[in-house]
């Protein structure tokens, strides 16, 4: 059984967080449209001394949300997510948790690593943890220490992706987790959507697409790249964060590199302490999933969200009854 917050959405998605792409207006957008929004409480930034800046997100979120729910009381929108990085080079962590708390955040998302105070955090305010893994042990692992869902991220995902095959992780991890599970890579259309609950997740995780939205705080090179490409133009790399991630070749190239040549790097590398001192990657290398072939133009989140909702219609229409 799902949370009752995963409960009502329009389609079963979740419209996943990404470094620096996501804000409050794709969020908005995407809880407005009926799918669960969400963005990385490290896009939050201000400035030394001045208010934070996450504080603010979240409360135009609520407001905008709030105002939303009292005009459209027959269609409510969906409820929002923070995704916190759960990594020694985080210094922010403990601030941001603060804030989410004392916001009643309603959807907590972890990743990079798994701990008890985080989960804790999300269950005292009211709140769910889903945990993002990339195989069944660090699944087990994220289970033990309090998360209350897991995102099983595979091959072909945007961003630090899986290795592993999607059938192949979310058998695995239904072998033994009956709780709210995620899959995440490659998803871009509805039929994938309900492909996605066949094979035995609940929900589906969606970031590449949401790239080429109006809303996206993205180059407009980037969303018309995303456009452009497809899963042929997405190269696999370790060098820009110390983590295996996806890019767009064609990015690659524009910086100057060959996409066919590039070094392996050290995950002892990865630094999230600092916007100034992370590497390229995201402003320069951007980042993208395999399912990027059947997104073709810019276009409001919303009207994304309608395309994916009437995709999925059809394809549930269409599997035979008997
Ligand atoms: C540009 C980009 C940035 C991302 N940044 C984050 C992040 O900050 N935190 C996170 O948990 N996942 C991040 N991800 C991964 C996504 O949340 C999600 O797992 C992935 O986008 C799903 O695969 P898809 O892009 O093929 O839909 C990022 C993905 C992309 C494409």
């Amino acid at each position: 059984m799902l949370p009752p917050i995963l409960q009502k959405l329009r389609i079963p998605v979740v419209g996943s967080p990404m470094f620096i792409v996501s804000g409050p207006e794709l969020v908005i957008a995407q809880c407005k449209a009926g799918i669960v929004g969400s963005f990385p409480a490290l896009n939050a930034r201000e400035r030394d001394g001045e208010p934070a800046m996450l504080d603010i997100w979240l409360t135009r979120i609520a407001e905008e949300l709030d105002r939303h729910n009292q005009a459209n009381p027959d269609r409510p929108a969906a409820p929002f997510a923070v995704n916190q990085i759960v990594h020694r080079s985080n210094a922010r962590l403990d601030r941001d948790i603060e804030i989410c708390h004392r916001h009643k955040v309603p959807i907590w998302i972890t990743s990079l690593g798994a701990r008890v105070e985080v989960n804790e955090a999300a269950h005292d305010c009211g709140g769910i943890a889903l945990h993002d893994i990339i195989n069944n042990a660090f699944a087990r692992k994220a289970v033990e220490k309090g998360a209350d869902g897991l995102i099983a991220v595979a091959a072909g995902a945007g961003g630090h992706a899986g290795p592993q095959s999607p059938f192949a992780l979310i058998q695995e991890i239904r072998d033994w987790f009956d709780g709210p599970l995620l899959l995440s890579g490659a998803i871009a259309t509805g039929r994938a959507v309900l492909a996605a609950q066949v094979m035995g997740a609940d929900l589906a995780y969606i970031g590449s697409p949401f790239i080429a939205t109006v809303e996206a705080h993205a180059d407009p090179a980037y969303k018309r790249m995303i456009c452009d490409s497809g899963a042929m133009d997405i190269v696999t790399s370790s060098l820009f964060t110390g983590v295996s991630g996806n890019y767009l070749a064609p990015s690659i190239r524009a910086a100057g590199m060959d996409p066919d040549r590039l070094d392996r790097a050290d995950a002892e590398t990865m630094n999230f302490s600092d916007a100034s001192a992370k590497p390229k990657a995201w402003s320069q290398i951007w980042g993208a999933g395999q399912g990027i072939g059947a997104v073709r133009d810019v276009v409001p989140a919303g009207a994304l969200v309608d395309r994916l909702a009437a995709e999925y219609d059809a394809a549930r229409a269409a599997v035979p009854r008997d």
